[in-house]
């Protein structure tokens, strides 16, 4: 499973990419409010950072404007991704987008159909939002179970990004479905390294070697 960090700090991703964690970057509106950045500096910077696809969203509701913009995020950079939302004018726009060759991510996904549509009209990507539904008491996780048995029957090549993901335990659920990649904030990605017994471990041998009196240096 690919590893994209949802986020728009700079420092952030720099700090997890120097550690090959990163296979490409999701960014959203909210994410550029956060950051307080212009966005097309941001992700010209980011772009530049990363060897992966960097997704920038269009904030336009209507399909004409939704192309404008989605043609100028992607002259930015070559491993730009627009990212447009799963409505009918984000699907035109997806459409003509990706048939110029721009890779396209549909997002605010909700449904197993959404997917199917996302598909149809030829997305890179299609962000199923899990956290948002466990926050609505709609397990998240079916949802990445349908749309990876629906893309697998039907050999759809848009890649599942399971994104809105909140803890460590979905990044390990998210990898045992076969979602194609998991988008997480930096702290999710560096919580995945914490286990109890690894620290008491670490404790115990570094109690037990000031005992020899040892030195390795
Ligand atoms: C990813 O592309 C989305 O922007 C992001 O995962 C949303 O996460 P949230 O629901 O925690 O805001």
């Amino acid at each position: 499973m690919k590893f994209f960090v949802d986020t728009a700090d700079i420092d952030a991703i720099r700090e997890l990419n120097e550690l090959g964690m990163v296979d490409g970057v999701t960014t959203n509106p909210s994410l550029i409010m956060k950051a307080g950045r212009d966005i097309k500096e941001v992700t010209a910077e980011i772009a530049a950072m990363v060897d992966g696809p960097v997704s920038a969203e269009v904030v336009a509701t209507e399909h004409d404007q939704m192309l404008k913009e989605g043609r100028h995020l992607a002259k930015i950079a070559p491993n730009i991704c627009v990212k447009v939302p799963l409505t009918w004018d984000g699907l035109k726009t997806c459409k003509v987008l990706s048939d110029e060759g721009t890779q396209v991510n549909v997002t605010l996904c909700f449904s197993a159909n959404q997917a199917l549509l996302a598909a149809k009209a030829g997305a890179t990507f299609i962000s199923p939002f899990i956290g948002r539904l466990d926050d609505i008491n709609v397990d998240g996780m079916d949802l990445i179970r349908d749309i990876r048995e629906i893309y697998d029957n039907f050999d759809f090549k848009t890649q599942i990004l399971a994104a809105s993901i909140r803890s460590a335990n979905h990044m390990k659920e998210a990898a045992l479905i076969g979602a194609d990649v998991a988008t997480a904030p930096p702290n999710v990605i560096q919580g995945m390294v914490k286990h109890p017994l690894t620290d008491a471990g670490l404790t115990a041998f570094l109690k037990d070697w000031e005992k020899t009196g040892q030195k390795i240096l």
